[in-house]
Parts: C-alpha cells; structure tokens; sequence
C-alpha cells in the first residue's frame, strides 16, 4: 500500500482530460484542409451531449391551450418541421460530399451526428404537431430553398454557408419561442433542440474560415448572390407570421434582425468583415 494519493482528473465531456486530449489527435496524413483536432473534439462533444427524447420529454397528455394559440403554434410549427425535415434530407445528401471536399472522416464523423440530431428534431416537432391536433406535412413552398442551398455550382460550400444561415435563424426563433407564449412540452422541446443547434453553428465556426479562403472571385460571387436569394426568401415568407409572432412574443422583425446581426458578428470573426454579403432589408406585412 502507498500512500500517494489519486488526484481525481478534470472531465471535459464526461471524458478524463488526458484522455479527450489523446482521443481527439487526428490520424497521422489526415486531411490538412480543415482543422481536424477541433473537428474530433466536437465529435466527442456531440458524441457525450446526445439524447433520447422520452428522457427528457413527458409524452402524457397534451396540456389544455386555447385554440387561438394553438392555432398558432400549428402554424409555427408546420414550417419549423418543414425546414428541419429539409434540413434532415439535404444533410443526409449532402455529409459524403462534404467529406469528400474537405477530404476528412473527421467531418464525416461529426456530420454523422449532426444527422442524428436532425432526426430528432424532426421526430419531436412530428410529435408535437401530433399532439396540437395537426397532421405534420411538409409545406412545399420551401422547397426552392433546399435547391438553391445544395444544387448547382459550388454545391459543398453554398451548402454550408446556407446551413449557417438557417442554423442561426433557427436559433434566434428557438431562444424566442422557449420563453414565448408556448406549453411546457414546447418549452422544453424547445430548449433541448437550441442545445443541438449551437454545436451545429460550431462545426460552420470550425470549416468556414478555411472554406472562404479557398473561395475565388466566381465562386464568392456565385455563394453572395445564392445567399441573399435565401435571406430575402425568408425576408419575403416571414411577413405571414408577423401577427402570430406579435401575439405569442416573438417579434418577426427582432428575430430577423438578430439572426443578421449574428451572421455579420460571425462573418466578421472569420476575418472577411460585417459586409461579407449584402443583406436585405426587412419589411413589414
Ligand atoms: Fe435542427
Ligand atoms: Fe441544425
């Protein structure tokens, strides 16, 4: 018997520290493309924060609302599960020729998670259209949007600054909404997929600086154009949703201004500056 005494490790992730520094050490001759350290680091991140909606969500009875609101949030809630399941589908197109582009199964590794993390959205706002009374159908009107994010020239990298995009609109509208007029199951459904949401806007922090830098006067022009075709599409829908979001608290122009503001602040983290793209202007209904 010793005496020496067991100093007990820092866990980062539910991972003993040494032992997530020594796990997220890239492969020898892996990608140099993108930052594979950060990339595992995330995985294991991701891999440690997943988790099973029946945990965290009581699927008993819906709780009383009235109709008005419920109306609302079955209109909210039909187009939050029409971007998510687009989301879903495009991201499952789209994470081999991600990999294949930046030439690392460290994305592929992560993405993969990300992909179980869009199913679970999907599952959960599916149900919770179910239990408003709704039947979850995909509104077909958004479905330019998806063309536009992931056909066409430049298809990795337009894929992933559009994923910036909604990822940062989607949170802006998830921190919104779990305080807003909403039951709790919303609530905390709600919270729970915001949770998900800011890893995927650390994955975009990781990739993009080393994808801009690549970019070439075509290419940057091309993403500019395609980029503010989706902001002013969104611009454009949104205006139906102004009355509802007045009357459950969630501002239709505060949200889109700040879901602006984080795309210039992050633009301007990348190095490229607040007016890396134009944005368009926001109008009322
Ligand atoms: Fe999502
Ligand atoms: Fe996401």
């Amino acid at each position: 018997m010793t005496n020496q005494e067991v100093i007990p490790q820092r866990k980062i992730f539910n991972i003993e520290s040494t032992l997530f520094e020594q796990l997220a050490a890239p492969m020898p001759g892996m990608s140099t493309r993108v930052n594979g350290t950060k990339l595992r680091k995330l995985y294991l991140q991701s891999m440690s924060q997943q988790w099973n909606p029946t945990d965290k969500l009581v699927f008993s009875e819906p709780e009383p609302m009235p109709e008005k609101l419920r109306d609302i949030w079955i209109r909210f809630g039909t187009i939050f599960y029409t971007l998510e399941e687009m989301g879903l589908h495009t991201l499952n197109h789209m994470m081999g020729a991600a990999s294949n582009k930046l030439a690392s199964d460290d994305v592929a590794f992560y993405l993969s998670t990300q992909c179980a993390d869009e199913a679970r959205h999907v599952f959960l706002i599916e149900q919770y259209l179910s239990r408003l009374g709704a039947r979850p159908h995909f509104d077909r009107k958004f479905r330019i949007l998806s063309r536009i994010a992931s056909q066409g020239l430049y298809r990795v990298e337009n894929w992933m600054f559009s994923t910036l995009f909604s990822e940062n609109f989607a949170s802006a509208f998830l921190r919104r909404a779990r305080s807003a007029e909403i039951d709790g199951f919303g609530q905390t459904m709600c919270a729970g997929i915001l949770k998900d949401e800011h890893r995927h806007i650390h994955f975009l922090n990781i990739v993009l600086p080393d994808v801009i830098e690549r970019l070439n006067l075509v290419s940057r022009t091309y993403i500019k154009t395609s980029q503010f075709f989706i902001m002013k599409f969104t611009e454009h829908v949104s205006r139906c949703l102004e009355e509802d979001g007045k009357c459950v608290g969630i501002p239709r122009q505060e949200l889109l201004e700040e879901a602006f503001e984080n795309m210039k602040k992050t633009y301007e983290s990348f190095g490229v500056g607040r007016d890396f793209l134009v944005f368009p202007s926001i109008r009322s209904a």
